[in-house]
């Protein structure tokens, strides 16, 4: 596996690989890997020729009181895993390479970043789509790999790639949780065992909406109450929201009719963590 720093050397290299042909498939992280993003590798190895993996805690995506100074970092496990899936090529880009003293460019979706994450973390969206944006002009991406987990994330980007015409296929992949439900996420190493222990509410607390559905709860002002009870019942847990929303335009809707999605944030000692289900009607 090749490990480049250089955004100009990157870019020569895409390049050349497109003008030989090869589908380019794309993983951006942040690093610290679990199985979460070494599925999204893999996925794109098995579905692309030619496989990049971007490995850059963006500053830009983090608000003043937020943890880029503690993100979790290990580049040198990192890499190792990387290799292991079979990625071609790690870029591991310097803050100053991609952010160089007279930057002034950024990148903005207006609507769906309004609510959820974006309501409690201002600028985190923009900061997330300029990056986005420029890896993937670097990179050259066919296929660019993203996690359900960061739903919002998710939306936001592949209405950035409608709206500017980008030539990427956005590929949404699966949440990896752990066995007992807790979604896979680098900031659960922030977690102290009892933290920990606490933390499964979260997974269990859609579950418990799910149930409900079934049972014939199907107005949001129920099944966020199931979920709020499930939740406070777990006292090292403190929501910041639930909201159930449109799978498409992120907006809260009254009732689940086809399908709706529960996207719900919450502090768990220090760690802020989100987490996502789908709610379906059995046809
Ligand atoms: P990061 O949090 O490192 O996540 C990288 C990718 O892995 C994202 O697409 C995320 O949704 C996905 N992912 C994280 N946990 C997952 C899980 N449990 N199951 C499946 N996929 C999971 O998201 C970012 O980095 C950054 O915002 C980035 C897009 C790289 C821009 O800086």
């Amino acid at each position: 596996m090749k490990v480049i720093k250089d955004p100009k050397e990157m870019q020569h290299l895409a390049l050349d690989a497109r003008r030989q042909g090869k589908i380019i498939g794309f993983v951006p992280t942040m690093g610290y890997f679990h199985s979460g993003h070494l599925s999204l590798m893999r996925r794109c190895r098995k579905e692309c020729d030619w496989t990049v993996v971007s490995i850059f805690v963006n500053p830009l995506q983090f608000g003043p009181r937020e943890d880029l100074e503690t993100y979790p970092r290990d580049l040198d496990r990192d890499l190792r895993l990387a290799a292991e899936v079979g990625i071609d090529v790690a870029f591991v880009p310097e803050e100053k390479a991609m952010y160089p003293p007279e930057y002034q460019t950024y990148v903005e979706v207006t609507q769906l970043t309004r609510g959820l994450e974006g309501f409690y973390r201002p600028g985190h969206f923009r900061g997330v789509t300029t990056v986005v944006l420029k890896l993937f002009n670097i990179v050259q991406p066919d296929f660019a790999y993203f996690g359900q987990k960061d739903y919002q994330q998710l939306k936001v980007i592949e209405r950035m790639v409608q709206d500017l015409n980008i030539p990427v296929r956005i590929v949404a992949c699966e949440t990896v949780r752990e066995p007992d439900g807790l979604a896979m996420s680098s900031r659960n190493v922030y977690l102290n065992p009892d933290e920990r222990r606490a933390a499964r509410v979260l997974y269990r607390s859609l579950e418990a909406a799910r149930e409900a559905l079934k049972s014939g709860t199907t107005c949001s002002a129920g099944l966020k109450a199931v979920i709020w009870g499930v939740l406070s019942r777990e006292q090292m847990i403190r929501p910041q929201y639930v909201e159930i929303v449109d799978p498409e335009t992120l907006e809260p809707v009254d009732r689940v009719e086809r399908r709706a999605v529960v996207l719900l944030a919450a502090f768990v000692g220090q760690a802020r963590l989100i987490d996502e289900g789908f709610l379906e009607m059995e046809p």
